[in-house]
């Protein structure tokens, strides 16, 4: 199909499911809990929310309004501004590129996850069938030729819904997975603060521990917070520039720049009382990452008798629902900026072709990834990352979101502030976090990005 624009959300309701959706992913459910419990449980939440309220709302809000003010993809959206900063846009282009690559892996695990807890729930030979945890998911990982079609499997979904555009794709279908989502979620969380133990993964996640902020500790629990936040938030890369230019002129960009934060921050702290309390229940230590999602769950699963493979089977469809509407706002913001340019040049765009080869390309990124799997299956090593998921990782997650976030802060607040003012004085009644919001981009939101960026590169590499 050809088409003259990129598309619109059809309503506001539909917007906010998908950015809430693309916010909330594997970020929230494997890395805030751990994350928490780990960096000063309640104390590490005061920060996060903090942060939000003076770093997370208003990059939104500066991501968002820039978006619909340039009606363009994250490099469209920074040369408007100036063909100089052309370069900052094209990360936003570069990380969400790199992140579908480990992201569609990951994605695929989740689903291979929901499908054996299936098996498991009919008995059938392609169950977990009780197999140790730490077995099974290396015996599987180690299995590239399995884990690279579950990645395939993924990323053809992403296509699929990426090509039927805004509201007819990605609108359509974040606006019934995301409430089914978080129905499924509230379930999980109903058995596992039931269980007979749970009061110890409780405390492991709000307990204040004010140790950790001894000396120079708290640079360190901010800067983790900080990246979690912008991670979570989906921030720093174009994401929400994208999705921006989807709103229509009487939406407001304000309220929707605290409701998403706020939604993404909840989900996250739901996450936590679905997974620390049944983690702690089972008598298990709580881990991050793959480990947790994949080792330590199930096992909890497997531990929960005939009842196990029913919230096995809730818990990896629902993290696979979070994984896939964070990968089609990926996706989109790749394929946004492609179709950008075609119109630049006065081209048609055709919607579906364009999905198709950038999902292409993202496909092979999977296999790659998948081929060299979580434990290194003797692939060159690149960066002295210990796998190609790692080395994305860092590469976007570590040093290109936080530097585009920096160096858009500094735009916004030093070079050319106020850019964006007109388009958020839409808003119904002005614009009216007005100071609020030129004094925190201006001051600190590039302090927090310094320190991020700082905490990043001391993570990956220290
Ligand atoms: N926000 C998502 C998460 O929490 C990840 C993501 C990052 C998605 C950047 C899109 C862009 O997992």
């Amino acid at each position: 199909m050809e088409q003259q624009s990129k598309g619109q959300w059809g309503s506001n309701f539909g917007f906010l499911m998908a950015a809430v959706g693309s916010a909330v992913g594997l970020g929230n459910l494997w890395g805030f809990p751990y994350k928490m419990g780990n960096n000063g449980g309640f104390a590490f939440l005061i920060i996060y929310l903090v942060l939000v309220a003076f770093v997370g709302v208003v990059v939104t809000l500066a991501e968002l309004s820039l978006g619909r003010k340039s009606g363009m993809g994250v490099v469209g959206a920074y040369e408007s501004i100036s063909k100089k900063y052309s370069f900052v846009g094209w990360f936003g282009w570069i990380s969400p590129m790199l992140i579908l690559g480990f992201y569609s892996m990951l994605g695929g695990y989740c689903i291979k996850y929901a499908i054996a807890n299936l098996g498991d729930l009919f008995n059938a030979s392609w169950g977990v069938n009780g197999a140790e945890s730490a077995t099974y998911f290396s015996t599987f990982y180690g299995d590239q030729i399995q884990t690279s079609v579950m990645s395939l499997i993924f990323v053809l979904l992403t296509i699929l819904i990426v090509k039927g555009g805004v509201s007819g794709g990605i609108e359509k279908f974040s606006k019934f997975a995301m409430p089914a989502l978080f129905f499924m979620l509230l379930i999980v969380i109903i058995r596992s603060v039931t269980l007979d133990g749970a009061g110890a993964g409780l405390s492991f996640m709000f307990k204040p521990n004010f140790e950790v902020f001894k000396g120079t500790g708290w640079i360190s629990v901010l800067a983790s917070a900080g990246g979690q936040m912008f991670f979570s938030l989906s921030l720093g890369m174009g994401i929400m520039i994208t999705y921006g230019s989807y709103m229509r002129k009487d939406e407001n960009l304000e309220r929707n720049a605290i409701i998403v934060p706020m939604a993404d921050t909840t989900i996250a702290i739901m996450a936590g009382l679905a997974v620390m309390p049944a983690v702690f229940a089972a008598g298990l230590d709580p881990a991050g990452g793959p480990g947790l999602l994949f080792v330590t769950l199930q096992t909890v699963f497997q531990a929960m008798g005939s009842a196990g493979p029913i919230f096995g089977f809730l818990l990896y469809a629902l993290v696979f629902i979070a994984a896939i509407t964070s990968s089609i706002s990926l996706l989109e913001t790749v394929c946004a900026v492609v179709m950008d340019k075609r119109m630049e040049k006065g081209k048609t765009i055709n919607r579906t072709a364009i999905t198709w080869i950038m999902g292409a390309i993202v496909a092979a990124e999977a296999v790659f990834v998948s081929l060299d799997g979580l434990g290194s299956n003797g692939f060159i090593q690149i960066f002295g990352q210990g796998c190609w998921l790692d080395t994305f990782d860092l590469v976007s997650e570590g040093i290109l979101m936080p530097l585009g976030a920096l160096i858009m802060s500094i735009i916004f607040g030093w070079i050319r502030p106020g850019y964006t003012d007109d388009e958020i004085s839409l808003d119904a009644g002005g614009f009216k976090i007005e100071k609020y919001f030129h004094f925190c981009i201006k001051f600190i939101v590039p302090v927090i990005m310094v320190l991020v960026l700082a905490g990043q590169i001391d993570s990956f590499f220290g």
